[in-house]
This record gives structure tokens, sequence and C-alpha cells, in this order.
């Protein structure tokens, strides 16, 4: 089957789009969607009739025209069958595979969140279908957009770290009210971690760090081990939290606090990647990038560069921002920043999505990335399973 890699969209004057899911994030990305020139967002669809009413009317009091309402258990299927352009998932983990590959076979592309795909038969089923439709599947890993990263990989392909021999990253972030909540993510965030033991979560921290290693550029994904903690945060959490007769206070987590996992490259690069969702510490997503000539590492960011400055100390960024900042950035930086979301890279994100498929540019972000960025998560849970046996990444790409 031909690749979809580099793929370029088919000019779109007008994107139109249509949102399933219209939750806590399906409603943000549609206020940064709408933000966007170029749009119609034609249709929205919810299982519960009062978001999918609630992103209708933010579409019109954009100044669009009233979207199609779908509403229910079929509403995704009815979404999917309207006339558009890019169908844009933000709902549950469990429906992004299932709904991208719909939305593909009915002649869209998909546009799906964080992580594209649970098992490796879903991360091989949207590869597929993408090929054989020959429309993309983007997962929407913000991160990539982040202004750090964006700078960093700048400085990576310019060659100032030298040639990159490691990498770190991470999505530390203390969801423990959240997952316990009785709306929201608390309806279906928390079971993943009574079913399944590794990194529930890998995309965030591995996107941008595959990007500056080039992962499907010229290396690639080899193979990984993983070893998980013992569980203690979330269930010490519950029973502080939850009253003695709820249910939850029966479920029991197998999910390890603390995952890490460790990736080898087929250019010998290693990446270590860790998942914490349920200790109590501030977000942070490491990101270290390490070469011949230097190493950037972010929270806070920071920069050593072989020869320049104290040889023990890190430099600062700021006299570096001006030549190595992104031009979206510098562009949009201010119109991000002011809209907010994950400070600015969610506008960027979607801005990019949309100036690739009006001008008729190849995606930033494919089908292969999608999978490579998703296969830790089922991938860890083989290793951890295995007392850490290394497994190997499936070739996504066929190369
Ligand atoms: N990239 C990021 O920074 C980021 C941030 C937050 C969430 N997310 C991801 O976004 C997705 C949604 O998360 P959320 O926080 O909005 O969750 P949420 O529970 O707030 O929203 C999910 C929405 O989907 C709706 N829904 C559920 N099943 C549906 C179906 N079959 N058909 C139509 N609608 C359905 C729900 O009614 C709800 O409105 C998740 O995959 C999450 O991991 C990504």
């Amino acid at each position: 089957m031909k690749t979809m890699h580099k793929v370029p969209f088919e000019r779109h004057e007008t994107v139109r789009i249509g949102l399933i899911g219209a939750g806590g994030r399906g409603f943000g990305q549609l206020g940064e969607l709408l933000a966007c020139e170029g749009v119609a967002v034609t249709a929205v669809a919810d299982i519960r009739p009062e978001a999918a009413e609630r992103a209708a009317a933010a579409v019109i009091a954009a100044g669009q025209a009233p979207p199609a309402v779908f509403t229910g258990d079929t509403a995704w299927r009815q979404l999917i069958d309207s006339p558009l352009d890019l169908v844009y998932i933000a709902t549950a983990w469990a429906t992004h595979t299932p709904y991208a590959v719909a939305a593909m076979q009915a002649g869209k592309h998909a546009a799906v969140e964080v992580p594209a795909a649970l098992t490796l038969e879903e991360c091989w089923q949207l590869v597929e279908t993408s090929e054989q439709t020959r429309r993309h599947c983007i997962m929407l890993e913000n991160c990539c957009y982040d202004y750090w990263e964006m700078l960093t990989k700048r400085m990576v392909e310019a060659g100032m770290l030298g040639e990159l021999v490691h990498a770190e990253c991470a999505y530390i972030h203390d969801l423990r009210s959240e997952l316990l909540r009785d709306q929201a993510e608390g309806l279906w965030r928390r079971q993943p971690h009574v079913d399944r033991n590794g990194n529930l979560y890998p995309t965030h921290g591995l996107g941008p760090v595959a990007q500056c290693l080039q992962i499907g550029d010229g290396d690639a994904f080899d193979y990984m081990v993983s070893m998980s903690s013992r569980e203690a945060g979330l269930s010490a959490y519950r029973n502080r939290t939850v009253p003695a007769d709820s249910p939850k206070r029966q479920e029991i987590y197998q999910s390890g606090d603390m995952n890490v996992s460790l990736l080898r490259t087929k250019l010998g690069r290693t990446i270590v990647l860790q998942h914490d969702v349920v200790t109590p510490r501030p977000y942070e997503r490491l990101f270290l990038i390490a070469g011949t000539k230097g190493t950037f590492r972010d929270y806070p960011p920071r920069l050593f560069l072989d020869g320049v400055g104290h040889h023990a100390e890190w430099l600062s960024l700021e006299s570096y921002k001006a030549a190595w900042e992104d031009p979206l950035w510098t562009n949009l930086g201010e119109i991000a920043r002011k809209r907010g979301g994950h400070g600015g890279m969610d506008f960027i994100m979607n801005y990019r999505l949309i100036q690739t498929m009006r001008e008729g540019l190849p995606p930033d972000m494919d089908v292969y990335d999608a999978a490579d960025w998703s296969a830790p998560g089922p991938l860890s849970e083989q290793s951890v399973a295995q007392r850490s046996a290394a497994v190997d990444f499936p070739n996504f790409r066929r190369a």
C-alpha cells in the first residue's frame, strides 16, 4: 500500500469541520478553531444534548451559520455522514480509533485527540485505513506546538546541539481529583487505572521528542522496556476523599503510580519516557534533548552548549529566543497567548492544521506519527507484564 507520509492535502478554501465530543476538551478546541480564518464548523455531535447545544451556540456566536446538531448514541455516525472535510474527535479514549477509522472510510480526514489508539491492532487499523482511503489521520498532539519544543526543534535542525544521542520526556500531571470526579473525565479516565498497567498517556512527552529525533524521517523507534512502580497514590487519595460507601472504594487500581520506559531507536538513541498522574507534584514533561554539542532541558527551560559560558552552569535562554523562536510563535504568539489554550499551543496547532488543509500542504503529523507515538501505551503494558522484557516497535511505516 502506498504511503501517506508527506502526501499533501487537497486544497480547501474553507475547511468544513464536524466536532464529535463537545466536553471539556472539545469545547475548548472549538473556540480555537473558530478563531482561525477559513473554517466553517458545519456540525457538532455529543451524546449529551446540552453539550451539543452549547457547542452550536458558540458556533453561532462566532458569526457562523447554525451547524447541524446531532445528539445521542448515534450522533457520531450521523455527523460523519454529513457533508464536511474534517472530522474532529474529542471523545474519550476508547472511541478515538473507531471514529477516526469510520471518518476516513466515509471520505473525510480525521483529527483525533490523544492517544489516537489504545492497542497495536488499533494503530495498524489507523495506518491501513489511512493508506487505503488516502485520507489523513492527524493525532492532535498539541505539545509539539509549545514554545520551547518548537524553538528546540529549530536548534536541533540547525545542528546547534550536534548529533543527538539521548532524550527524556514525560507526562507528569496530578489528575487525582479529576480522576475521581463524578463527571467529565472522572466518568471514563479512572477505569484504565483499574484495567491496565503501563504508560496510559505517552504522546504529550514523546511527540515533540520524536520530531526532534526525526522519527520517520531518518530514524525509527526500535524497541523498548518498561517498569511500573507500585500503586499507592490514587488509592490513598481515594480513601481520603471518597465516602466509605461509594462503589469507588471497591476499585483496585493496577496502574503503578510511576511508569518508566526506555526506548531505543534504530540509530542507537535512547529515550526515557515517564508517566505519573497520581502523585502530588508540579506538572512537567521534562523535555530534555541531548547531543554531542549541547543539551536543552525544560521545566524550567535552560540550555547547555559545549564551550559556551561556565562549564558547570546552564545558560539562560533569553538571548537565544530572538534567533531560534519559531516564526509561528513570532507571528501568532500574541493572539495564541491571549486565547490561552495551554499557554497558546492549542491555537498554534489548530492554525497549522487549517493552514495545511487550505494551502494543500502535507500535515505536520501523519498517521504513522499517530501510531508510533500511541504504541508505547500497549507496548509498555506488554513489557511491564513480562518483568520489563524488551518489546519491539511494529514497523508502521514499513520502511
Ligand atoms: N491534548 C490535550 O491537551 C488534552 C487535554 C484534555 C483532554 N484531552 C483529550 O481529549 C479527549 C476528551 O477529553 P475531555 O477532557 O474533553 O473529556 P470529557 O469527558 O470532558 O468530554 C468528552 C465528551 O465526549 C462526549 N461523548 C462521549 N462519548 C461520546 C460519543 N459516543 N459520541 C459523542 N460524544 C460523546 C461526552 O458527552 C463529553 O461531552 C480525551 O481523549 C482526552 O485525553 C486532550
